[in-house]
């Protein structure tokens, strides 16, 4: 996923939460911003807030389905504004596996990714993409969410996410 330092390509955004309804909300943010095609990339570790970040995405695209975690069935999907896919690589044994997901069928059809552990399948995804590493903070329920915006599409949802982080004091840092 490279180094943002070595990429004047790429614009980068640092975001703190502090509780699960802000991470949430941050979501809601990048949801409401979401278009066809977009790819959203979540990285870090168990209980890092992944899902409950696609989650907010979910209602943002006004999805009426409830977002469940990806854990038995790899792809989700919800139904608003426009279709977004929801998957969790991280029982992949490899890149081969992927393939079979037919992640590529999903933005052929005008759909938008949020995908959760893409380590396990580095190269597979367009290299335009909204890429977050979520990390632990100091509190229990701090998380830092380290962004990289790869291209113009990710830079619209980078913006909304700096948007909704400059309107609720405290979230940002
Ligand atoms: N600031 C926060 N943002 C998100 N979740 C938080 C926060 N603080 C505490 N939590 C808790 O952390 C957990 C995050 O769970 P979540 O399923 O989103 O993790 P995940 O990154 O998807 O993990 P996995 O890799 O297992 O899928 C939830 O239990 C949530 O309540
Ligand atoms: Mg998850």
């Amino acid at each position: 996923m490279g180094d943002p330092n070595n990429e004047p390509c790429c614009e980068t955004l640092t975001v703190l939460t502090r509780s699960e309804a802000e991470t949430v909300r941050l979501g809601r943010a990048v949801g409401q911003a979401l278009k066809p095609r977009d790819v959203v990339l979540l990285s870090g570790e168990l209980g890092a807030g992944k899902t409950r970040f696609v989650e907010g995405m979910a209602r943002g695209i006004e999805s009426p389905s409830e977002t469940r975690s990806p854990t038995f069935v790899l792809v989700n999907e919800y139904a608003g504004r426009l279709l977004l896919a929801h998957c969790d690589l991280y029982r992949l044994s490899g890149p081969e596996e992927t393939a079979e997901l037919g992640l590529d069928d999903y933005l052929d059809r005008d759909a938008a990714l949020a995908v959760e552990w893409p380590e396990r399948a580095r190269g597979e995804f367009p290299v335009e993409a909204l890429e977050m590493q979520i990390t632990f903070g100091e509190s229990p329920d701090d998380r830092v969410f380290n962004v990289i915006a790869r291209g113009e599409s990710p830079r619209r949802l980078l913006a909304a996410m700096r948007v909704a982080t400059e309107q609720h004091a405290g979230m940002g840092r």
